[in-house]
């Protein structure tokens, strides 16, 4: 993602039409895609090269998703720079509880879970650009003053922008799921990520996975149940249904559409 935001390209605004109408305009290298909107890879250059749990996807940014981040991320958008602590209370505007969400995809599962709890505060983090667009439109047209939209790398905000203790819940769903064996280092959900977490979710805080992915819903299991600071709320140890306040997300969907299982995984900071 971040590699493409920084690739001259041709601006997604539809072009204008008919006679003497302008050339789509090309931007120029280093360009802000937005001027007022997310940045490219905000943590970039500051942190060691890090392994990354996401990988680049180039997806065109409808009129409607460019309109909504150029007109509410500077209200509702958090670039993920790591370079300050961030009061959650000044972010919301308020001291509701917390939850963070790592890579809510295009956003719907994470505006109607805001609706149907408004007295949840949801920092949304991700760093697929149309997403972002997609869920600040979600919100504006749902009324949703829960929501915040995170720009960047999930670790760099558990690690270097939130206190400890910062968080009531975490909510992953669908994580890629890198099937490739060289590939799960890149896994999301690893020993050393529940550890980072775990110092940053109040005792008693949910944690909520799910996944399609059947040898990562396996590794899941595996490693929260071996945490010391993690303990399951299924009192056979097993995989959790679906509860019914997670709706179906859209890779949820693709999954099913494939014949995959679905397995959740709900764990509490100890
Ligand atoms: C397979 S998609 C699932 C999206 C959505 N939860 C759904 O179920 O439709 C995984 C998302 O997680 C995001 N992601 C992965 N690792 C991340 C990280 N470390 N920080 C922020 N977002 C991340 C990816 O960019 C991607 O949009």
């Amino acid at each position: 993602m971040s590699d493409a935001l920084n690739t001259p390209e041709t601006l997604s605004e539809p072009a204008p039409r008919g006679p003497g109408a302008a050339l789509p305009r090309t931007r120029a290298k280093g360009e802000p895609r937005f001027p007022d909107g997310p940045r490219a890879d905000p943590a970039g250059s500051h942190f060691e090269r890090r392994i990354r749990s996401f990988q680049p996807r180039r997806s065109r940014v409808t009129p409607g998703q460019a309109e909504a981040l150029q007109r509410l991320w500077p209200t509702w958008g958090l670039d993920i720079d790591g370079q300050r602590v961030i009061d959650l209370a000044e972010l919301f505007g308020n001291d509701r509880p917390v939850v963070l969400e790592i890579g809510f995809g295009m956003g719907e599962a994470t505006a109607r879970m805001a609706a149907a709890d408004p007295g949840t505060n949801v920092l949304a983090v991700d760093v697929h650009t149309p997403g972002q667009g997609n869920l600040l439109g979600l919100a504006d047209r749902g009324g949703l003053d829960n929501v915040r939209v995170g720009n960047g790398d999930a670790i760099i905000l558990l690690r270097e922008m939130l206190r400890p203790d910062a968080l009531d819940g975490l909510r992953v769903y669908f994580p890629d799921p890198w099937p490739k064996k060289r590939h799960h280092k890149r896994r999301l959900i690893q020993p050393e990520f529940l550890t980072l977490a775990a110092t940053r979710l109040k005792s008693g805080a949910l944690v909520h996975c799910a996944t399609d992915w059947e040898p990562y819903a396996e590794q899941m299991l595996e490693v929260l149940t071996a945490h010391p600071d993690f303990e399951n709320t299924r009192a056979d140890g097993g995989f959790a249904p679906r509860p019914g306040f997670r709706p179906l997300t859209r890779f949820e969907g693709q999954g099913l559409d494939k014949g995959h299982v679905v397995n959740d995984l709900l764990f509490r900071r100890r």
